[in-house]
């Protein structure tokens, strides 16, 4: 619900009460961020303004605007601490001009996608004359959590540039720590608590892509916060590309809090009416600690991020070619496979790389569509029509966005490739990024990936792709959104296809993403060991039915640790079950064990993919739970 009474705006829903004022001088003041509040409140919640002393630089009365808690900040203009917005030449002060409250999700301009469902939005437009800017700010209020975005647009005669465009920027009253989830290739998702002092704390990404370095998802807890008890805000952006949040503790006890697109090499040029539109910052609290803020977030991304057709719609258990076969298959090893997977109890077989061109290994292929006719003779469809007798369903691997100098495409298309014409070449895993800020590069993808999807019966895609971006700033960000184009046109008139990204495992595991892809491969580490620590801290700002979890063979190719299937089994069912190792190695005793292991999962698949999840804390460490209560059911599991 959103009320606003004497230029107090309240935000509240099931989670929390969120408060701001138009203050006297028309700029945008945080009141509130937390348990249930009125506009009643707004006196008590406002914090006495501090006086102007020393070097600092005083409006009327002799007010620092330095001092005061913010909902958005100007730059240059006496509040001297970080501004979300930054533009080439002078200083920004943006002031109150205007308000609307919608009845529903006000749609996005561009290509950015963002969180759908009920809701209302608090639309707040606000003019910079000086600067010839104005900025709309939106509020959406969903059940569990709020968005926040900004629009700016140039008003005046001469062109102007960005250098930097936050989504949300807020000031929070009191002492915290922040969370981040920090990682690299098969190790993502690290946790780490540092607290929010007087020096600026920064979460961001520069790679080009959401990242494995550093989710863009964070948290903001009281130091005592536990997992049961304690008050904890959590944020992410609904954004793949480079990413920025920031925490600082201002001397008078005020946290800036921001988040959207790093700043890093960005420029964006705005001609005369032009906007610029920033991705959605996505805000949650809770006062029942971090599995409260979870329970939160978990909530939201399942009926808000996913794709309708797939909202708590029973993921099936699939049969993964890679860590089995890699490139090394034939038909009928394949089949071979796919049956013994059918005989286990898995309902989908996907067949992951090499099926293509001239991909005999990492070195060459991708770009091309043709299927590979030695390993393939009856073509995909030949194959899919196999594994459909058997009565599972197909999936097929794809890595669109790179290309390989080996391959068909590169030699029609140099230019299409990302690099610099006067500097040595750079690859990652052997490949170079398709430019998809270009359209032919864009529409080829689509026309491609679609042609296939709509001639071989295909119901799951994994969309993979695995090297660090070559572009920088804002070409970096139209990317982002070519890719979205790319996204919306292949699975928008394909809602039935559910779509599984991965980039090398957890390096685009972000809420963009989970727009288009209901689920996300977490991560290449698929030892239970290091497994169990990924998923779980994942599992603070993501929900199970969103992380791919495989078992795989022992010793693990990754870690060569020796674990029992009955640990892989387990930590695996805490997200969306898959097997990938090659089923004719199996002892017929470790069949049986698979077998009971499936069997169990789809008894309480809907338990362990949208029941609600607890992280216990135990005296050696973590137990995990999955609860739901009509019928009322526990699932826990010791590590
Ligand atoms: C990287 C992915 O993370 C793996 O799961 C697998 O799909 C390989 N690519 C295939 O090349």
């Amino acid at each position: 619900m959103i009320q606003e009474k004497n230029n107090v705006f309240v935000l509240s829903n099931e989670q929390f009460s969120y408060l701001l004022r138009v203050t006297d001088e028309g700029r945008l003041e945080h009141l509130h961020f937390g348990g249930p509040a009125s506009a009643e409140d707004a006196d008590a919640l406002t914090c006495q303004y501090g006086l102007g002393w020393g070097g600092t630089v005083c409006e009327k009365g002799c007010q620092s605007p330095e001092t005061r808690p913010m909902e958005w900040s100007g730059s240059g203009r006496g509040d001297y601490r970080e501004t979300p917005l930054e533009r080439e030449d002078g200083s920004t002060d943006f002031r109150y001009i205007g308000y609307e409250i919608l009845s529903s999700v006000v749609p996005m301009q561009g290509e950015l996608p963002q969180a759908q469902g009920p809701a209302e939005t608090l639309q707040i437009r606000m003019e910079d004359t000086a600067a010839r800017l104005r900025l709309t700010l939106y509020w959406t209020v969903f059940d569990t959590a709020v968005t926040r975005r900004a629009v700016v647009t140039n008003i005046g005669e001469t062109p102007q540039v960005l250098r930097k465009c936050m989504s949300t920027c807020m000031d929070l009253n009191g002492v915290y720590e922040m969370t981040t989830l920090n990682g690299s290739w098969s190790a993502e998702a690290q946790r780490w608590t540092a607290p929010v002092g007087p020096s600026r704390l920064v979460n961001e990404s520069t790679v080009g892509f959401s990242s494995a370095q550093h989710n863009p998802g964070f948290m903001l807890s009281e130091p005592d916060a536990t997992e049961e008890a304690g008050r904890v805000f959590g944020f992410n952006l609904i954004y793949s590309g480079n990413h920025y949040a920031s925490a600082q503790r201002s001397f008078h006890g005020l946290t800036r809090v921001m988040q959207g697109i790093s700043p890093d090499h960005f420029r964006w040029a705005l001609a005369s009416g032009e906007s610029f539109e920033t991705p959605e910052a996505v805000m949650t609290f809770s006062a029942a600690g971090f599995n409260g803020m979870s329970k939160a977030m978990h909530r939201f991304i399942n009926e808000h991020i996913v794709p309708e057709a797939w909202r708590y719609r029973p993921r099936p258990v699939l049969y993964n070619s890679w860590e089995g076969c890699l490139f090394d298959f034939t038909q009928g090893r394949l089949m071979k496979l796919a049956r013994k997977a059918r005989d286990l109890g898995c309902e989908l077989f996907v067949l992951d790389d090499g099926w293509f061109g001239r991909r005999k290994d990492d070195t060459a292929g991708l770009g091309d569509y043709d299927v590979n006719k030695k390993k393939l003779p009856d073509g995909l469809e030949g194959l899919a029509r196999e594994v459909r007798k058997l009565g599972m369903d197909f999936g097929l691997w794809f890595e669109p966005e790179a290309v390989n100098e080996d391959s068909a495409l590169f030699e029609a298309h140099p230019d299409w490739a990302m690099t610099e014409p006067d500097r040595e070449t750079l690859y990652g895993r052997n490949e170079l990024l398709l430019d998809l800020t270009k359209e032919p590069v864009r529409d080829y993808i689509v026309e491609s990936v679609g042609h296939i999807l709509d001639t071989v019966p295909i119901s799951y895609v994994k969309w993979d792709m695995n090297r660090n971006s070559a572009a920088l700033g804002a070409k970096a960000h139209r990317y982002i959104l070519g890719l979205y184009d790319v996204l919306r046109r292949i699975f928008g008139p394909r809602p039935q296809v559910l779509l599984e990204s991965c980039s090398s495992g957890g390096n685009r595991f972000d809420l963009g993403m989970m727009c288009f892809s209901p689920q996300v491969w977490t991560s290449d580490d698929t030892d239970p060991v290091e497994r169990r620590r990924i998923q779980q801290d994942v599992s603070y700002l993501y929900p199970l039915s969103v992380m791919g979890a495989h078992v795989s063979a022992s010793p693990n190719v990754q870690t060569l640790r020796d674990t029992p299937l009955f640990t892989r089994g387990n930590t695996a069912f805490f997200g969306v079950l898959g097997y990938e190792l090659d089923l004719q190695d199996l002892l017929p005793t470790e069949e049986k064990e698979i077998r009971a292991q499936i069997e169990f999962y789809k008894t309480y698949r809907e338990v362990f993919q949208y029941g609600s999840f607890r992280r216990l804390k135990t005296v050696e460490g973590y137990a995990w739970q999955v609860s739901r209560t009509e019928p009322e059911c526990h699932i826990a599991a010791v590590f």
